[in-house]
């Protein structure tokens, strides 16, 4: 994963992209069809390294999943069905197998140990480790980093109420799975609405009440054997939807993404800053909302984000600092110190890249300021192994004079397979 690539200047992106499947509702389509009673069937499984290693750790444990056409299919064995594994689960760089997984492999009667690349084994699983442990799981980690044990358990977890400290959709759905293998009803509380397809997906029930949305999950419950449909990427949509923008006659058309509300807060601040981002065809497919994305080329202005809209739009913030580099005027994000424990510390890779192609940009603990307007220039930009910030520096390639060197650029095949012959193509 070592080779660079080069990226040069464009005049304008044109065509139709059929975007790798989502890459949440993907692990978790694999996760909870692991553990229910009966065949599942998933339409449209991305071959993007992070779902595959959801995918080959439900494999570890003992469930059969065989290929048809476009769709795998699951053989559940239920809530207590999985074997231990005969070596350590591998997470590769994936912290939503990581963290997931943990919740079901709390409620085991057999003793698992996870480990991740060198990404995954300095980010922070404290968050999940005490949640289960309040629930009497018994897991030990070094210095709150993988590798992670997780200790057999014959006995129900306990079930619990937890008050999410940090808005983190992984770590909400670690304990919801968790709550599965508990004695009664495990409720999660969060104040800032993270990602909700969890909820969506095993049809929990959940409520509102002044600033806090709970949710609530029945012990005992094996998820519903059932087909899924995997949408379009919206994050993956993410990076083609800013190059269209700022690249002067692009237009892409980009059918059949998911635009679940709690992921889609770029296509809201982007439209804010004067994107022209259509709307297409809207329907329900699996229980979330999609439609076709079309997305022309517009001059954008700065603007400040920040608050509540942040997790809706958390993976999407390196790309969004590419944007506000190619504004009038200044774009800061703030509220947004969750980060700099991503694949990368992103705000320290943003604002180095960001500086290096000659941008004017303010670090701040939780966010950054970017004044735009002036040119960008070709750099060499380190990844940190973090395949956004590679796909985030390629589009700002595109708009920079001279040529942009992407280290580490194969990262990008973490979520998105075949992005740079994408944006060649549209080119
Ligand atoms: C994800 C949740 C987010 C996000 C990640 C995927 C998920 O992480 O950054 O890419 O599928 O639940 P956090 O929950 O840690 O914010």
């Amino acid at each position: 994963m070592s080779t660079s690539r080069v990226i040069e200047r464009a005049d304008a992106l044109v065509g139709i992209v059929d975007l790798p499947a989502d890459k949440s509702i993907a692990h978790r389509s694999i996760l909870f069809s692991a553990i229910s009673e009966g065949t599942s069937r998933i339409v449209g499984f991305p071959n993007a390294a992070d779902p595959q290693s959801s995918l080959s750790c439900v494999r570890a444990l003992g469930i059969e999943v065989e290929a048809d056409d476009d769709a795998l299919v699951v053989h559940g064995k239920g809530l207590h069905g999985l074997r231990k594994p005969e070596g350590d689960l591998d997470c590769g760089n994936s912290g939503t197998t990581m963290r997931l997984l943990s919740g079901i492999l709390a409620g085991q009667p057999f003793d698992t140990r996870l480990i991740g690349d060198a990404s995954l084994s300095v980010r922070p699983m404290r968050r999940i480790i005490d949640p289960l442990q309040q629930m009497g799981a018994r897991l030990s980690a070094v210095e709150g980093h993988a590798p992670l044990g997780i200790h057999g358990k014959e006995a129900s977890l306990k079930a619990i109420s937890y008050r999410l400290p940090v808005a983190s959709a992984q770590v909400k759905s670690c304990v919801l799975l968790a709550g599965l293998y508990a004695d009664g009803e495990t409720s999660v509380i969060e104040s800032e609405a993270s990602r909700d397809h969890t909820e969506r997906m095993l049809g929990l029930s959940r409520f509102e009440t002044g600033q806090d949305r709970i949710i609530s999950v029945m012990g005992g419950r094996s998820p519903e054997a059932r087909m899924w449909s995997i949408p379009g990427d919206f994050s993956a949509a993410a990076f083609l939807m800013v190059a269209a923008t700022l690249l002067d006659g692009s237009m892409i058309r980009m059918p059949r993404v998911g635009l679940n509300p709690t992921r889609t807060g770029l296509m809201d601040v982007l439209r804010a800053m004067g994107a022209d981002i259509r709307v297409e065809n809207e329907r329900e497919v699996s229980g979330e909302p999609i439609g076709d994305l079309i997305v022309k080329s517009a001059p954008l202005t700065g603007i400040r984000v920040d608050g509540d809209i942040i997790p809706n739009l958390i993976d999407e913030i390196p790309i969004l600092a590419v944007a506000g580099a190619m504004a009038e005027g200044v774009t800061e994000i703030r509220d947004a110190g969750e980060l700099r424990h991503k694949e990368s510390d992103r705000i320290a890779a943003v604002v180095t890249g960001l500086r290096a192609m000659g941008a004017d940009v303010e670090e701040f603990e939780d966010g950054l300021a970017v004044r735009g307007g002036s040119a960008l220039e070709g750099a060499d930009i380190a990844t940190h192994h973090d395949h956004r910030i590679a796909m985030a520096f390629a589009v700002a390639g595109l708009v920079a004079e001279g040529q942009t060197r992407i280290q580490d650029a194969a990262i990008a095949d973490v979520s998105f397979p075949g992005f740079y012959d994408v944006l060649e193509r549209l080119r």
